[in-house]
């Protein structure tokens, strides 16, 4: 019989009898699929998993905090942080070009994670949080297509690792499912997507620490609002962009002339297709109101009311 319990006993086996007394090396994003890898490699072989986490300066407020608190503190794995938001962001100056800006983050992310890997002489094993249907959708050739598009952005060539790939046998909400028999919580299991080039394709054109400081903020008022509205589970997708704009407003006696805010919400069953999310207006009043309180340099908010297609999620 086919459960969860199951699979975890039979996965479990199957690591540890894979790895023997080897360690394994795991790229951590925080998202659904590595956090339940890590989680599940470290039931199976503890101490002998080390996770390597990725700073590129473009994930969302407290994201990089969070994840730490959960990995490294409450299950006590052992997890590298990488500081490399310097790097990237230097890679991106007065780079405006979406497929560029990907490029360039994919490729840094590459090479740090590489660096950084060289230096743990004594890694046998890559643990991959690989889908059916990213195997599916990439065709058979799994070490080339390794989540090219998505949070990992494709590994070195040259790179002497075995691959663990232990839920690509599964489709994402049974690996929801076991993260929650694993013990993740809700916030890790019910994450929404985030694209690997993160808050870097959200700064629409050029990106600035102003402005990525604006997309920061904003999103993070945005998501606090859905929580307390109760929505997350019903949006697909939420979050806010930054168009390359400036209008005027006016604030006590003063003209201003400062940013737009996009929102940006969606329903979807699988990211192919979407549609704008009716977000009750007396919520979008309460985010609109507080992005201009509080975030610095902002005077007005728009609702994306477009489905994909025509639109995509993205703005880029
Ligand atoms: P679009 O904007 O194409 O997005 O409708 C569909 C889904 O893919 C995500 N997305 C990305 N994910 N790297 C990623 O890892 C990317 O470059 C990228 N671009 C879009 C998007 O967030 C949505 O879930």
């Amino acid at each position: 019989d086919w459960s969860m319990e199951n699979f975890i006993e039979i996965e479990v086996a199957k690591i540890q009898e894979q790895v023997g007394d080897k360690k394994v090396l795991c790229a951590l994003s925080g998202g659904v699929d590595s956090s339940v890898v890590a989680a599940l490699i470290h039931k199976a072989i503890g101490d002998q998993l080390t996770c390597m986490f990725v700073d590129h300066g473009l994930l969302r407020k407290g994201e990089a905090e969070s994840v730490m608190k959960t990995f490294a503190d409450h299950f006590h794995m052992n997890v590298i942080k990488i500081d490399a938001q310097d790097r990237f962001l230097d890679k991106l100056r007065g780079i405006s070009d979406p497929e560029q800006k990907r490029k360039i983050i994919g490729n840094e992310f590459v090479y740090v994670f590489d660096e950084e890997a060289s230096k743990l002489t004594d890694m046998d094993f890559l643990a991959q949080g690989t889908l059916y249907t990213d195997i599916i959708e990439s065709g058979t050739d799994t070490a080339q297509t390794i989540k090219s598009h998505h949070n990992v952005g494709g590994l070195p060539e040259d790179m002497q690792f075995e691959l663990i790939e232990p839920i690509n046998t599964l489709f994402k909400d049974e690996v929801r499912e076991l993260g929650k028999e694993l013990g993740l919580s809700d916030e890790i299991v019910w994450r929404q997507p985030f694209p690997g080039p993160g808050l870097g394709i959200r700064v629409l054109g050029e990106i600035t620490d102003e402005k990525l400081e604006i997309v920061r903020e904003s999103d993070f008022i945005l998501r606090d609002e859905i929580k307390k509205a109760g929505l997350e589970r019903e949006i697909w997708q939420y979050f806010t962009v930054l168009p390359p704009i400036r209008s005027v407003g006016v604030m006590g006696d003063e003209r201003t002339y400062d940013y737009a805010v996009g929102i940006r919400a969606v329903t979807s069953i699988d990211g192919m297709t979407s549609d704008w999310a009716r977000i009750p207006w007396d919520v979008l009043e309460k985010i609109s109101v507080r992005i201009v309180n509080e975030v610095q340099n902002v005077n007005r908010v728009l609702y994306d009311v477009t489905s994909k297609p025509p639109s995509t999620i993205e703005w880029e």
